[in-house]
C-alpha cells in the first residue's frame, strides 16, 4: 500500500514538474512585425503562442501617430506609460499557469510598451516565472520600455530585453535565440 502511494506520489510530482515548465510567446502587435517575431521564437523554442487580443481592435486610422485626435494619441502620454490611465481592454485571457518562461513581445510606441501590456500585466500573475521582453521597432532602442513593464509588475525574473528592427530577419531571430541559450 505504501508502495502505492509512494509510485502515484512520484508521478503526480513528475506530472507537475512538467507542466510548470512550459514555454510561452505572449505578444501584441498592431501591424504583424511583432507579430511575426513572435511567431519565429515559437516555431524555433516550441513554445505555446499567445496574442494579446484587444477588445476594440486597432483601425489603420485609430494607430496615426502624428494625428493628436487619434486613439493611440489620446491613450498616450509621453511622459510615462506606467501613469497611462486609459487602458484597452482585452477580449481573451490568456492563461499563463503552466509555464515557467515567459517571452513577452509589443511594438514600441512613443518609445515605450502600448498600454495595453499594462492591462495584460495586471491581469496575470508572473512570480516564480521567467520573463523574456522583445519588441520592434522603426529605429528607436528598446530603451527603458522593458524595465518600465517589470516594474509595473513587481513580480518575475525579467531578463534583459531585446529589439528587433520591424523588418528582421528570422536569422536574426534565431541568432538571438541561440545566443540566449536556446
Ligand atoms: C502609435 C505608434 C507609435 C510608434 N512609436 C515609435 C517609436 O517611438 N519609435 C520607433 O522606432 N517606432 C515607432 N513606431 C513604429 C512601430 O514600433 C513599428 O512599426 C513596430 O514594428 C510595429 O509593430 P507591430 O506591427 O507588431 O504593431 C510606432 C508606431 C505606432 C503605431
Amino acid at each position: 500500500m505504501k508502495k502505492t502511494i509512494l509510485t502515484i506520489l512520484i508521478f503526480a510530482l513528475a506530472a507537475i514538474a512538467v507542466y510548470a515548465e512550459g514555454t510561452a510567446v505572449v505578444y501584441f502587435s498592431a501591424t504583424g512585425n511583432t507579430e511575426r517575431v513572435a511567431e519565429t521564437i515559437a516555431e524555433a523554442t516550441g513554445a505555446d503562442l499567445f496574442e494579446i487580443v484587444p477588445s476594440e481592435p486597432y483601425s489603420t486610422a485609430d494607430l496615426r501617430w502624428t494625428d493628436d485626435d487619434s486613439r493611440v494619441s489620446l491613450e498616450e502620454n509621453h511622459d510615462s506609460v506606467l501613469d497611462i490611465e486609459t487602458r484597452p481592454g482585452i477580449a481573451n485571457t490568456i492563461d499563463l499557469a503552466g509555464y515557467d518562461t515567459v517571452f513577452l513581445g509589443y511594438p514600441i510606441w512613443w518609445g515605450h510598451a502600448p498600454s495595453i501590456l499594462l492591462t495584460f500585466l495586471d491581469d496575470e500573475d508572473l512570480s516564480g516565472k521567467t520573463i523574456i521582453p522583445f519588441c520592434t521597432s522603426s529605429s528607436s532602442r528598446i530603451g527603458n520600455s522593458a524595465t518600465d513593464l517589470a516594474e509595473y509588475e513587481g513580480d518575475g525574473n525579467w531578463l534583459d530585453g531585446m529589439r528587433f528592427r520591424s523588418r528582421v530577419s528570422e536569422g536574426d531571430i534565431r541568432e538571438w535565440l541561440e545566443e540566449i541559450g536556446y
